[in-house]
Formats: C-alpha cells, sequence, structure tokens
C-alpha cells in the first residue's frame, strides 16, 4: 500500500480554543454588528480569517527570539535579517517596516504621486488603499480566466501581456512602475508563471518602467512554479525563489505570510537612490533605517522564517493542507476557485448563495452563516472589501464575490480542516432558504470592511 501523506513537523506546544453554543454565537455576532472583525477571539473556534501573522513560529524562529539584539541602532539582529533577504531574494537595500502595507506606505510615499497609473495582477487592498490614498488609480491587467472559477488554469495570478502593454502605450507618462503581487490574493491565492514574470519584466524593460513584486506569499509561488512548469520540476525551491526575484527591480513584503512571524515586513531593491529616498519616510514613518517598527528579535525570527519557509516539505505540507480542505468541499459540491490555492480555499458565495442579491452582500452573509454554524471565522472577499469608486462614491461590485477560508500556516490540523467542511455543507444543504443578507448601517471612507457596521435585511 502507498503511505499517506503526513505532515513534515511534530508538535511541541499548545494553545487550547474553546467550542460554543450556536445561542451564544448568533448573539455574539449580533453584538458585532454582523462584521467578523469586530468578533472577540475567544468566541471563534477555528479562525480562518487570515494567514496573516497568525502562524506558529518553529523552535528555531523561537530560539532565534532569544537572541534578538534590541540596540537601537546597527543592530545584529538587523545585520542577520539583511544577509538573509539578499541570500533569500538577491536584493542588497533592505529596509525593515512594521508590516506589509508600511513598506507599501514607505515606497509609495516616493514613488506615487496625483494623477499615476499603476497596473499590476488584482491589486491586494492595502495596495490599491495606498494608491488611491495618493490620488492615483490601479489599474487590474489580470487574466480573464481568473474571474471564472470553474475554470482550471495553472497560473490564475498571470498578467495579461497585452492588456499590460496597452495600458503603457496609452498612459505612458502616468505610470510610475508595474506591480505584480505572487501570490495574487485577490484572483484567489493563485500563482504567477515564471515565463509571465518575464515577459512583464521584458515589457517593463522596453517602456522603461521598474517592477515591483508584492512578495508577501512568495514561497507558495515558487512551490506552484516548481510543480506546475515546464522545466522546474528538478530545481530547489531557493534557486526558483531567486529567478522569480530577478525580475523585480523592488520588492515588498508582509512578513506575516510566507515568512511566518507575528508582525513585520520590509522592502528591498537595487536602487540605491530610490533607497536613499526611501530612508526619508522610513524615519518618519517606521524608525530608524535598520529597525523600522519591529523589534531586534522580530528581525531574528523573519530572517530564520525566511529559511524555513523555502523548505521544499514545509510548503508541500502546507499547500496540501489547503488543498486537503479545497478538494473535501469539492467533493460536497461546494463552489470554490479551481485550483485551489496556495494560502486559502475561496468559495464561490455567487454560486453558492443564488438567492441573495449582491447589493445584501453575498460573501459577507455566507461568512455569517459558517461562523453561526460552527465558530469558524472566514473573510469576506467582495463587495464590502471592494469599497466604493473614490469618485462616484457608488458600491464597486467585483467580478467574484468570495468568502476567504485562509489557513494559518502550521497551526490546525486535518480534523479542523473537517469540520469546516461539515459545516458548509450543512449550509449547502438549506442555501435554497437563504434569501437575504444585510444593509449597511455605518461604513469608513476607506476600507470600510474592517470596522463596517450591518443589519439583518
Ligand atoms: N500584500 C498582500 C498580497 C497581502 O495579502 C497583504 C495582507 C498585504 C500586502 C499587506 O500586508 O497585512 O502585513 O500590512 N494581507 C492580509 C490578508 C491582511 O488577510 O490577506 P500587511
Amino acid at each position: 500500500m502507498e503511505l499517506p501523506f503526513a505532515e513534515s513537523y511534530r508538535i511541541k506546544m499548545v494553545e487550547s480554543i474553546r467550542r460554543s453554543t450556536r445561542a451564544e454565537r448568533e448573539k455574539w455576532i449580533r453584538e458585532a454588528s454582523y462584521n467578523l472583525f469586530n468578533l472577540r477571539s475567544e468566541y471563534v473556534f477555528v479562525d480562518l480569517l487570515t494567514d496573516s501573522g497568525t502562524g506558529a513560529m518553529s523552535d528555531r524562529q523561537w530560539s532565534e527570539i532569544m537572541l534578538g539584539d534590541e540596540s537601537y541602532a546597527g543592530a545584529s539582529s538587523f545585520f542577520k535579517f539583511k544577509n538573509a533577504i539578499t541570500e533569500i531574494t538577491g536584493f542588497e537595500y533592505v529596509l525593515p517596516t512594521h508590516q506589509g502595507r508600511a513598506a507599501e506606505n514607505v515606497l509609495f510615499s516616493v514613488l506615487v504621486k496625483e494623477g499615476d497609473l499603476v497596473p499590476g495582477n488584482s491589486h491586494f487592498d492595502t495596495t490599491k488603499g495606498h494608491i488611491e490614498y495618493r490620488k492615483a488609480n490601479a489599474i487590474d491587467c489580470t487574466i480573464g480566466e481568473a474571474f471564472d472559477t470553474t475554470l482550471i488554469h495553472p497560473f490564475k495570478g498571470n498578467v495579461d501581456i497585452g492588456k499590460l502593454e496597452k495600458v503603457l502605450k496609452e498612459n505612458h507618462q502616468k505610470i510610475p512602475f508595474i506591480i505584480i503581487t505572487i501570490t495574487c490574493n485577490s484572483s484567489g491565492g493563485q500563482p504567477v508563471s515564471m515565463e509571465n514574470l518575464k515577459a512583464v519584466k521584458q515589457l517593463a524593460v522596453k517602456y522603461g518602467k521598474p517592477v515591483i513584486f508584492d512578495s508577501a506569499r512568495f514561497a507558495e509561488n515558487a512551490y506552484f512554479i516548481k510543480l506546475r512548469e515546464e522545466g522546474y520540476r528538478d530545481k530547489p525551491i531557493r534557486e526558483i525563489v531567486l529567478e522569480m526575484f530577478s525580475n523585480a527591480d523592488i520588492i515588498t513584503m508582509s512578513a506575516k505570510k510566507d515568512a511566518i512571524v507575528n508582525i513585520g515586513g520590509f522592502i528591498a531593491m537595487h536602487d540605491k537612490d530610490i533607497f536613499s529616498k526611501a530612508s526619508v519616510f522610513e524615519v518618519m514613518y517606521e524608525g530608524y533605517v535598520t529597525y523600522g517598527g519591529l523589534a531586534g528579535r522580530d528581525l531574528n525570527a523573519i530572517a530564520q522564517g525566511l529559511y524555513d519557509a523555502t523548505e521544499f516539505d514545509y510548503l508541500e505540507t502546507r499547500v496540501k493542507q489547503v488543498e486537503y480542505l479545497g478538494n473535501k468541499l469539492l467533493s460536497m459540491g461546494i463552489p470554490v476557485q479551481q485550483p485551489i490555492g496556495g494560502h486559502a480555499v475561496f468559495v464561490d458565495a455567487k454560486r453558492f448563495l443564488t438567492e441573495v442579491r449582491k447589493e445584501e452582500f453575498i460573501a459577507q452573509t455566507l461568512a455569517v452563516h459558517l461562523y453561526i454554524e460552527a465558530g469558524v471565522r472566514g473573510v469576506e472577499i467582495g463587495t464590502l472589501l471592494a469599497d466604493r469608486d473614490p469618485v462616484t462614491r457608488e458600491n464597486r461590485y467585483p467580478d467574484l464575490e468570495l468568502m476567504r477560508l485562509a489557513i494559518p500556516r502550521r497551526v490546525y490540523t486535518n480534523n479542523h480542516m473537517d469540520l469546516v467542511a461539515v459545516a458548509l455543507k450543512n449550509i449547502f444543504d438549506k442555501r435554497n432558504t437563504i434569501k437575504h443578507g444585510f444593509r449597511i448601517v455605518r461604513e469608513a471612507p476607506i476600507m470600510r470592511h474592517f470596522t463596517v457596521e450591518l443589519e439583518k435585511i
């Protein structure tokens, strides 16, 4: 008999989580104005809100925490951090930041100005937020295949090269850079192929524009290239990672994802001039250039996390768990984005709750039902997240209404995944009885999904 797959680690420390009753959950979610971000974490049994900052650090990372050098300037931890980044990514100039959006803030303060257009593949919401906050616009050039959840395509994070070239040609003066998100969170944790990264870089060179990678889930992207792209099967992950990054001029990284730490991020680049300019904003917004909003121990944990995350065995365990949940849902007939993404399963809420109107926030409605069913917290990636159009202030209705179940790294077992699947199946079986969702009572002008208050219709 073929041996079954098993995790490439064992557990050394555990944290208790608590079950609750349906009546308790109904009360708690009502008190939270039907916004899952407003729930206290003790009210959640399996927390799939995000894979960001929620991973379990390894014994090696914890030992690095003890070795942190907390000197204000020039700490040995900074050099450990910088050397790890240079070794893994190939970039020599590094600025630590407290998380990914802080890296965007510092870098875009140098590069983005009013009226600019920033093309890329489905920008993450903080990236888009930092562009729009500067009165510039993000242009989505993701391939059309990404928006059909039933279509199997190995690299649904890819950029439509024709679309990108058209944008570059027509708006040449207004484009400060191209930004590619690996993996592409907004299109379902979908990878970008090496071929596509190279094609983007070629085009960027032709039009004289720098390429930025938003690289929060770079290691998962490399894993998919190894498995799915011709010619990469026998290459080690680290080699693939270096090749990926050789197609970028600058990278931003939220270290809370693939670097498996609870907080942290950075910017890395080749260009000394941009580095000097960014350093000015770094000192104003984040902190001195050798700590950037982080403790020395955090810098150490990120350095070790980058090594952990680029081990094939770890990545295989990681991505296989996400696939395990996704395949289980598929076998139950539940519509999910296919192929299954690297960090999360994205349930296609429009195809799940067919009776709920888009004006009533379909994916949010599904997420609330799942919470009430089993104390499982997912997150809406749909109309609430898409915010209003900055000019017309009308709701933007994205092509996809998704409920994301993001799996924290090295945290839950497949028994938890089984529980999530059954909970969703129970809702799926009674989906025709769910006809209404929510209306907004209060919302913030930007990134409203974090604080929005809703009431039942
Ligand atoms: N880029 C991508 C692709 C992201 O997914 C995130 C965060 C960021 C940038 C911003 O990084 O949170 O460290 O400031 N994504 C989290 C998520 C919040 O749940 O997907 P951050």
